[in-house]
């Protein structure tokens, strides 16, 4: 059967982004994530972030519940990691995977920026929920990010400060 949404998709699939890791705790304190193309910078001051996620994936509910999460912010070499989090229930970190800041979320090795964030605001949207973030650590590295566009990735230059 044809996709109804494909039109809307190619266009969709114009737009060039960089891609993130973002990940959360479950009530049972396992670690989760998801591969995310939404992310945006929102605000300095606060210092604010947003993330739009699908309501049927299957961590929706665990980052509808927690009070916070991190996002990576993948490497050019990062494809792997960025295919692996996008495998339908394969979220799970490992034991002792990433690096906690100050949420306990954890944050990929390897990232070139990582912001640690409380929840501050949520808002259903369509088929989606968005989830601004403010930032209560961050951090990041000169080296190239990986590029999503037109359903594949390329390396984007390497970003000095
Ligand atoms: C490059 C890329 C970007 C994505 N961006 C988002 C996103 O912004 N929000 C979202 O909810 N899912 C996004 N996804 C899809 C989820 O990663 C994917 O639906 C989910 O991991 C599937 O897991 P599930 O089948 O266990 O629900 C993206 C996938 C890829 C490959």
């Amino acid at each position: 059967m044809s996709d109804p949404f494909r039109p809307l998709k190619n266009a969709f699939a114009r737009y060039t982004t960089g891609v993130t890791v973002v990940s959360c705790l479950d009530p049972s304190g396992r670690a989760l994530g998801i591969t995310v193309n939404s992310f945006t910078s929102v605000s300095l001051e606060p210092a604010l972030v947003s993330w739009c996620l699908d309501d049927r994936t299957s961590v929706a509910g665990a980052f509808l519940n927690a009070d916070h999460y991190a996002v990576s912010v993948l490497a050019a070499d990062q494809e792997t990691q960025s295919q692996r989090f996008a495998t339908p229930d394969n979220h799970a970190f490992q034991e002792g995977e990433g690096e906690r800041f100050a949420t306990g979320a954890p944050l990929l090795e390897g990232r070139i920026a990582g912001f640690d964030c409380r929840l501050a605001e949520r808002f259903r949207v369509g088929d989606h929920t968005m989830l601004i973030g403010e930032i209560v650590h961050f951090d990041s590295r000169e080296a190239a990010p990986l590029v999503y566009v037109g359903r594949g990735y390329s390396q984007g230059p390497v970003i000095t400060d």
